[in-house]
């Protein structure tokens, strides 16, 4: 299992608002390389499985809803400790608890509308990235 790679997602309130070169210049800046992206749009079906744990709890409808509005930016990025140091870059996912300088600081609204999404572990990145890239389009 690689440890240098996550997945990343610019939710579809940062592509409506126009923070895509705000946000992956901060990326970038962070010390992370891009080497997977694209702008795409995910089905009902693709949230209600990328989002399965959260089945139960009481926001799912209104995620399943925000996440599928609109395109969103897949991206995959590379670094040392990559899952744990994107989860820093984010902040965390209330943004009025969010660390100063952090992505969700900066360019997020609230807990349900929080600009980026990190995965949480080696396994479920490997997973997300397999999810939204084929080999080819993996660099
Ligand atoms: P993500 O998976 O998107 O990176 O976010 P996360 O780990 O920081 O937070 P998680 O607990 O996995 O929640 C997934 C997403 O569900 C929405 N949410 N809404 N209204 C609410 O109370 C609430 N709580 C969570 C957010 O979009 C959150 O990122
Ligand atoms: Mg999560």
């Amino acid at each position: 299992m690689r440890t240098d790679r996550t997945f990343a997602m610019l939710k579809p309130d940062s592509v409506e608002k126009g923070f895509i070169g705000a946000i992956l210049e901060k990326i970038t800046t962070s010390g992370f390389k891009i080497v997977a992206m694209k702008l795409t749009q995910m089905t009902k079906a693709d949230a209600e499985s990328f989002y399965d744990v959260h089945r139960e709890r009481p926001f799912y409808l209104e995620l399943i809803e925000y996440i599928t509005r609109g395109p969103i930016v897949a991206a995959i990025l590379e670094k040392e400790n990559a899952v744990e140091d994107f989860r820093t870059l984010i902040g965390a996912t209330n943004p009025t608890e969010a660390a100063e300088g952090t992505i969700r600081k900066l360019f997020a609204e609230s807990i349900g509308e929080n600009a980026v999404h990190g995965s949480d572990s080696n396994e479920n990145a490997a997973v997300e990235c397999t999810f939204h890239f084929s080999g080819r389009e993996m660099f």
